[in-house]
């Protein structure tokens, strides 16, 4: 498979008056052509502010301090805003949240639709009205709706919009921020299934954020792990739940019943996710972790990178294999 984005030691922060929140730190991945990769991760760890850099949506007080991101070989982060309105829907777009986010409530959907073509393709707006009413029937949208406001249509209807909108110009990557939480079960799971339906037909890539782990589980080909900023735990996701590595993600993993099976007690991670002005020195995730040695309080674990994915943790070797049993590796809290 084809790398079409590839994030190299990312770091961004908020400038705040108690001192700088080092929201994304260090991190690495890569997405494959046609590949849905998720990131997933507790309240707070970096998952939006990952993907506003990779988009560009971050403004002050967030910046980023280093690190490359490349979409098709192309660095992003040092375009100008102009040079990267020429890949914004084009190669890349973005679904946020709430569907309100994405659309401007008082404008109609076409003037929305056309707008966004029209900034990219030569069209009359005869064709561009075409063109809007296919990218609404790919979502199963009566045509008639594109004269509708966005506040007139469901929620649900509106986020179908709002996938329409990013497909309107055929992008090479999607970036899906938690599209479906602020929607209730039934419709979520209409729109993730019709998200895979047209992934299938068009064969774009998909960056999908959430915290609903079993969600991700389903529809991820690989699944990253965030904690504190960092990106602690990459694998595959036939792999996940077997053999998960880092003890972060054993910890997530334990937290869904659903993935557990009936029997088994609901165990969540105890404790909270640190300050990110002051993370724990050594390892973020050692005054939480059953496995944390002396050592996860002194030295920062390095990301290993290897056949099986990436994994960010002093309990794996050189080649990411465990270095101890984990039974007697070190002191147990
Ligand atoms: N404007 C801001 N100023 C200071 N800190 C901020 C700001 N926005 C976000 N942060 C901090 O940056 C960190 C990362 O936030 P981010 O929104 O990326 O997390 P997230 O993983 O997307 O969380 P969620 O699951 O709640 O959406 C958090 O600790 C948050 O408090
Ligand atoms: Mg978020």
């Amino acid at each position: 498979m084809e790398s079409l984005l590839q994030v190299d030691k990312l770091n961004v922060v908020y400038d705040s008056p108690k001192g700088q929140v080092k929201a994304v730190k260090d991190v690495s991945f890569t997405i494959q052509k046609g590949e849905i990769f998720g990131l997933v991760g507790e309240s707070g760890c970096g998952k939006s502010t990952t993907a506003f850099g990779i988009s560009r949506l971050l403004r002050p007080p967030a910046r980023i301090t280093s690190g490359s991101v490349k979409l098709k070989g192309r660095e992003l982060t040092t375009l100008t805003d102009s040079e990267f309105d020429g890949i914004r829907w084009s190669q890349l777009s973005i679904i946020l949240q709430s569907a309100m986010n994405n659309l401007n409530p008082v404008i109609k959907i076409q003037d929305q639709l056309i707008d966004a073509i029209l900034a990219h393709k030569k069209m009359t707006i005869k064709e561009a009205i075409k063109h809007s009413e296919f990218l609404l029937s790919l979502v199963d949208i009566q045509p008639d709706r594109l004269r509708s406001f966005p506040h007139e249509l469901s929620g649900g209807m509106r986020q179908r919009v709002v996938i329409a909108m990013a497909l309107a110009l055929n992008p090479d990557l999607i970036i899906m921020d938690e599209p479906t939480t602020a929607l209730d079960v039934v419709v979520q799971n209409g729109i993730i299934k019709k998200t895979l339906d047209l992934q299938k037909k068009f064969g774009f890539s998909i960056l999908f954020i959430t915290h609903d782990l079993p969600l991700m589980l389903e529809i991820c080909d690989r699944v990253g792990v965030m904690y504190a900023g960092e990106l602690v735990e990459v694998m595959r996701r036939e792999d996940l739940l077997q053999n998960a590595r880092h003890p972060y993600t054993q910890g997530l993993l334990r937290s869904f019943p659903s993935l557990q099976g009936e029997k088994t007690r609901l165990e969540g991670i105890p404790g909270h996710p640190p300050n990110l002005i002051n993370p724990p020195k050594g390892c973020s995730f050692h005054p939480r972790c059953p496995h944390a040695m002396a050592l996860c309080r002194v030295h920062e674990p390095s990301a290993i990178h290897d056949r099986k994915g990436i994994v960010a943790c002093h309990l794996y070797g050189e080649e990411g294999e465990m270095s101890e049993p984990l039974s007697t590796a070190g002191e147990i809290n």
